[in-house]
């Protein structure tokens, strides 16, 4: 990787769309594209403000169906059209629409298993089916949303002709009390996308090829490789797909996101093949050819055994121009699909896209879920001018069986994850206790849990005694999810038995209890870093050198189940440098083990204060700061639901050997909505001093309290002290307060960090502590948004590496909000995977102790002070 790709590395998150131009061509027209908000009157429009119509009109026997109204409204359910009305069937029941003979057809069916009136959603088992073929059979939505923990589902199908000018989209209920259902339907022509003939991988030469053109398949993935969601509105030829961020389904290795500075020109490829904001951005590997040679680049995808799948890869080159610059293999379950994949060969040039298919079957292996593991990897024999990889899209398609069946099974939850899907639900359920209660519930809840969601990995707790009626000598290593208004401590929970489903739920690796043993010298004690109130935490080594951070529950413990899945399904679907990476897990036995990457400079916090080793620099502390900024937002923007930490603290920044900043601790953390909502409501969680006064109050969680907790890190980080002190005098035991006080007075200048004084330029000062203080806004409203706070600390960087570099060059660097240039020296985008995470084993007295309580319930109950 040479230089000149400096400025084609462009910051993601502020990508802007204005800096490309498409040559388009013609659009593909075909009949009106058919979208049914099913149980309506009269349609709607949805989020995106696209029209739906009643499905009413295309009914065969419509005396087996009702209408209904889902009972509850899910925060993360992205629209209420079509998802809150539903058609409900008792019996067969078909839907008759007319159709081009000879054109191939996009299905797309909306699920949202909800409870409805009269019917109880996890009695739901139907078989759907159109003309010949099985879409889903014994399909239950309920359980399976709740396995992919999704509010709704989408299910989508691309048909080969039917040969008729009608076709009939059938429903129909399982035995006894079962029925089926549909909240939306769409059907949309689709251009020929299919006329290449697909290899199929791993079987003798013989064997041939897939015909896509006669060829029946489910969508089961579709990603935008290197780039953001695109959501159906931004589609291109207007079949309404989504592309969703690749991130999730990726397996180690660090990689690069890249936003090519390039027209896309088509060419002969149908636009409908993908939008150009697909081609625009891409994956590629890294600088060091030597790390991109031993490396390949992998994503595992669950899919369903016993299929044909067809893959999908989309290229365009955005940077190169010669053949054999940049040459690779690409695997399919570890057989070679094709081993010279060298895109200016295809296609002549950059900016020109094309996508390639192979095939591969996936067999059924008892006991271990079906994956599709797909894998690039630079050629080396061909001695490629640059030793890189490069992927802009990928689609994965499961092809029709014999049969004519494209229905899997039902994804099994485990024990576990039943239980937290139960307790959720109590949790949810407005009746159970009035709002007063649970606001009661809720502090003194949060008062016993706060110190253990503190504690996670890295801190070493007292025990402590817990308000919560529960043995005050158990202790657990994660506080429960859900647990503080609930009883759900008295009710003798058991894990043990069952095995966390990693169908689809987590993307991250198994462990046996075997390798954990091995890995921690069979949890010897001499590796323990850490110890708290949920268990202790080991150093070990896995694949031979690979340092980890291993935290093991307490075999005694009965809680932290439901930590335990959240944290799993959280990290296992987000990957970012800025986030502390998991790398697997463990529950065997008794056992429930979580495996991290080892972050060898700890915590943030224990650098701030409290014996620190080393004084960081107050570019350090920003370097820090801008990574832990990032790392939230991409949280709350990067994929495709908000997601809110609900705990973020300077103990839940870690830093890596490189000091390069990465958040940690989802045990709490929350799938927020999107925006068309803007709120949640919860029972209120956190750590006391972080928390957003608002919440508090309303119980309504946004990605805004995550916003004011981390003002609170901002005014820890620039003063060096924590955030609750009850050793102060009482003015300035809430770091918070005593802040937003001395701003009033004009004081704050007093507060920094003695350390820090005279090491920040006046202009620095102002811009950051004004958005400290705008973090701390009473109101979630006034508070910046992530992306502004990462902003103003990057802004805030610059004015201070500006009066550095100003004494050595005169260049003045410039940069606006629309794009960010990356150096390739700041491996801002490099995500590495395997970096380490360091467990201190300081015995912390902390400003959470229950000693404490008394003061932190002062600043509870009496929140005007802020
Ligand atoms: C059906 O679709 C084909 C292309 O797939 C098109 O040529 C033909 O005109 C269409 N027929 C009708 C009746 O729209
Ligand atoms: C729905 O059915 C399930 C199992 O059949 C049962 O456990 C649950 O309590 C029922 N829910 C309601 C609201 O009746
Ligand atoms: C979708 O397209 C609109 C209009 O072209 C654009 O403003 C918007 O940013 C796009 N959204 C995404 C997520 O690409
Ligand atoms: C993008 O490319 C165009 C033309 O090649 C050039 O004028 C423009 O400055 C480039 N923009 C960036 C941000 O590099
Ligand atoms: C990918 O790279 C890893 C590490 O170099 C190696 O162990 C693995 O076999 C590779 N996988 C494939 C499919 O090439
Ligand atoms: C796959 O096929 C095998 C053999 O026919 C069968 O035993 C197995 O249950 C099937 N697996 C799935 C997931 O359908
Ligand atoms: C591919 O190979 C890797 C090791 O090289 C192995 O861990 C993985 O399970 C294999 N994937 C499949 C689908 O066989
Ligand atoms: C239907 O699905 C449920 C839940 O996955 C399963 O327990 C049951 O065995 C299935 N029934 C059939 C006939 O496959």
């Amino acid at each position: 990787m040479n230089l000149g790709l400096i400025p084609l590395i462009v910051y993601l998150y502020f990508f802007s769309n204005s800096l490309v131009d498409t040559v388009a061509q013609p659009a593909f027209v075909g009949p009106p594209p058919l979208a049914l908000n099913c149980g309506s009157k009269d349609g709607g429009s949805d989020a995106n403000n696209r029209k739906w119509e009643s499905d009413a009109k295309y009914l065969v026997a419509a005396d087996k169906s009702v209408s209904s109204t889902a009972l509850t409204q899910e925060a993360s359910l992205s629209s209420d059209v079509p998802y809150m009305t539903a058609r409900i069937f008792n019996g067969e029941t078909s839907y008759k629409f007319n159709v081009n003979s000879t054109s191939r057809y996009i299905i797309r069916l909306h699920f949202y298993p909800s409870n409805y009136p009269d019917y109880n959603i996890s009695n739901s088992y139907f078989v759907v089916t159109i003309g010949a073929i099985t879409l889903l059979r014994n399909f239950s939505a309920f359980i399976t949303a709740e396995a992919l923990s999704q509010a709704y589902l989408i299910r989508e199908y691309s048909l080969a002709a039917f040969n008729s000018d009608s076709i009939t989209l059938t429903f129909k209920p399982g035995v006894d009390k079962s029925f089926a259902f549909v909240n939306g339907i769409e059907l949309i022509t689709e251009p020929e996308l299919f006329d290449d003939q697909a290899g199929l991988v791993g079987v003798a030469d013989t064997a041939g090829t897939i015909d896509g053109v006669s060829s029946n398949m489910q969508n089961m993935f579709r990603l935008n490789v290197g780039g953001q969601f695109i959501p159906p509105t931004n589609d291109s030829g207007g079949l309404m797909r989504s592309w969703y961020d690749d991130t999730p389904y990726m397996f180690g290795a660090g990689t690069i996101s890249h936003v090519g500075n390039i027209t896309i020109d088509y060419k002969d490829l149908p636009e409908a093949t993908a939008p150009a904001d697909v081609y625009r951005t891409a994956r590629s590997q890294g600088p060091d050819p030597n790390i991109n040679k031993q490396s390949n680049v992998t994503w595992v995808f669950q899919v369903d055994a016993n299929f044909t799948y067809l893959v999908r890869f989309h290229f365009c080159e955005y940077h190169l121009d010669k053949i054999n610059q940049r040459v690779f293999e690409i695997k399919l379950n570890n057989e070679t699909a094709f081993n010279t994949a060298d895109i200016i060969a295809w296609t002549g040039g950059k900016g020109i896209p094309t996508r390639k298919d192979y095939a591969v079957y996936i067999g059924n292996k008892p006991g271990i879920d079906a994956e599709l593991w797909v894998t690039m990897h630079t050629n080396i024999d061909l001695k490629p001018e640059f030793y890189d990889i490069l992927l802009n899209g990928l689609e994965v398609f499961k092809l029709s069986d014999s049969q004519s069946n494209l229905a899997g099974r039902n994804p099994v939850p485990s024990k576990m994850m039943q239980k937290q899907l139960i307790e959720n639900r109590a949790a949810h359920d407005p009746n159970r206790k009035s709002r007063k209660q649970v606001i009661v519930g809720g502090a003194v809840g949060g008062a016993a849990t706060v110190g253990v969601a503190a504690a996670v990995l890295f801190m070493i707790r007292k025990r402590r005694r817990r308000v919560s009626g529960s043995d005050p000598g158990a202790t657990s290593w994660l506080p429960v999810y859900g647990n503080s208004a609930s009883k759900s401590t008295t009710s003798g929970k058991s894990h043990g038995s069952s095995s966390l489903s990693t169908d689809a739920v987590c993307n991250c690796r198994y462990f046996s209890l075997m390798e954990i043993k091995r890995a921690t010298n069979n949890f010897d004690e001499s590796k323990v870093v850490g110890v708290g109130g949920f268990g202790k935490v080991y150093k070990g080594v896995v694949d031979g050198n690979i340092m980890v951070a291993v935290k093991r529950s307490n075999p005694s413990s009965e809680q932290g189940v439901n930590e335990f899945v959240t944290e799993i399904e959280m990290l296992s679907k987000l990957r970012h440098r800025h986030l502390v990476s998991l790398i697997g897990f463990c529950e065997e036995g008794n056992e429930m083990v979580l495996v991290y990457d080892y972050m060898g400079k700890g915590t943030l916090r224990e650098h701030l204060y409290k014996g620190n080793k080393i004084t960081l620099s107050w570019k350090q502390r920003l370097d820090i700061l801008i990574g832990a900024a990032k790392g939230l937002h991409y949280l709350h923007t990067g994929a495709k639901y908000t997601i809110i930490h609900r705990d973020v603290k300077t103990t839940n920044i870690l830093c890596d050997d490189k000091w390069v900043a990465k958040v940690s601790d989802f045990g709490l953390s929350k799938t927020g909505p999107n925006m068309t909502q803007n709120h949640v409501s919860t029972v209120v969680k956190g750590s006391f001093g972080y928390l957003d006064p608002e919440y508090f109050r309303r119980q309504q969680l946004t990605e805004k309290s995550d916003v004011y907790s981390f003002g609170v890190v901002l005014f820890e980080v620039l003063c060096a002290r924590p955030a609750l002190n009850p050793s102060l005098p009482k003015e300035q035991v809430s770091l918070a307060d005593y802040a937003l006080q001395s701003a009033r007075k004009g004081t704050l200048e007093e507060m920094v960090d003695p350390q820090l004084k005279g090491k920040i330029k006046p202009e620095a000062f102002k811009k950051f502590t004004d958005c400290s203080l705008k973090c701390l806004s009473d109101h979630g409203l006034e508070r910046p948004s992530m992306g502004d706070v990462l902003w103003t600390l990057e802004s805030v960087h610059r004015i201070e590496t500006k009066a550095e570099e100003t004494r050595n060059s005169p260049k003045s660097p410039s940069s606006s909000i629309g794009m960010v240039e990356v150096p390739i020296d700041n491996t801002d985008m490099i995500a590495m995977h395997l970096n380490t995470l360091n467990l201190d084993n300081d015995d912390d007295d902390d400003y959470d102790d229950p000693e404490d309580d008394a003061a932190i319930f002062s600043q509870i109950i009496n929140p005007k002070g802020r």
